[in-house]
């Protein structure tokens, strides 16, 4: 079972933050989850539109130019990171789950890491371009079929994994709350793997494992992956 650190390790350190992924690179996790923004002319990492609920700025993220971002803290005197920032911490050390989270990311975002493949040594494999906007995710595979896609899901659809099916992803992304033995299944049949956010507790962990889920988003990746060991 794959140990993908949610937001880095989120849970020891302020989330999405180059303290927070150093942490869970330094904890070896198979890869590490973070969440983009667009801003004027940058792609940056944060999870919320409102810089309020993870900083000690006020107003839009959109808004505001990269100078005036980078004055404010994201906790423990941290800064907003740029992507290009995280992916120069990342390269070489694991795999990469980029969460779009605004509209107008796909094209700056694929040039982006068309650019670190050349100049960071990624492979094209190492990158996982997740969303719960499937627009996005099919404006990315109609642009170049060749990046691997995660479909988010906040719920349990009625076809469950057939939309992922249909987006031609790589995997799909399902609530803890939401999953069960049949969902599994059927993304399995469909040659999807199931990766579910957002996992800290023990017997959650076990339970996923008996349901033979493929990785875990986790803000505590040390905690997980000592548990997994037991498992197995
Ligand atoms: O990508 C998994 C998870 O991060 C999705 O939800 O709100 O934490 O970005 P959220
Ligand atoms: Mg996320």
């Amino acid at each position: 079972m794959r140990v993908i650190a949610h937001r880095g390790a989120s849970g020891h350190e302020p989330e999405n933050t180059l303290l927070a992924i150093e942490a869970a690179l330094k904890m070896q996790v198979d890869a590490v989850e973070i969440d983009i923004h667009q801003t004027e002319g940058e792609l940056i990492v944060i999870h919320d539109r409102w810089l309020h609920k993870t900083t000690d700025g006020e107003g839009r993220v959109s808004e505001k130019p990269l100078s005036q971002l980078k004055l404010l803290d994201a906790g423990k005197g941290e800064k907003i990171p740029t992507l290009w920032e995280v992916l120069t911490l990342v390269a070489g050390r694991c795999d990469l789950n980029i969460e779009l989270k605004s509209e107008k990311t796909v094209k700056p975002l694929l040039a982006m890491l068309e650019k670190a493949m050349s100049r960071l040594g990624f492979e094209q494999s190492q990158f996982l371009l997740s969303s719960f906007n499937h627009h996005l995710l099919r404006e990315i595979k109609l642009l170049d079929m060749a990046w691997r896609i995660g479909a988010l899901t906040g719920s349990r659809p009625i076809n469950y994994a057939r939309f992922a099916e249909k987006l031609d992803a790589y995997s799909i992304h399902i609530d803890i709350d939401f999953v069960d033995e049949c969902f599994v299944n059927d993304a399995h049949e469909r040659g999807l793997k199931v990766f579910v956010y957002t996992v800290d507790y023990e017997e959650d962990i076990a339970d996923l494992h008996r349901m033979r889920v493929d990785g875990i988003f986790t803000n505590y990746p040390t905690r997980s992956m000592v548990r997994i060991a037991h498992l197995k």
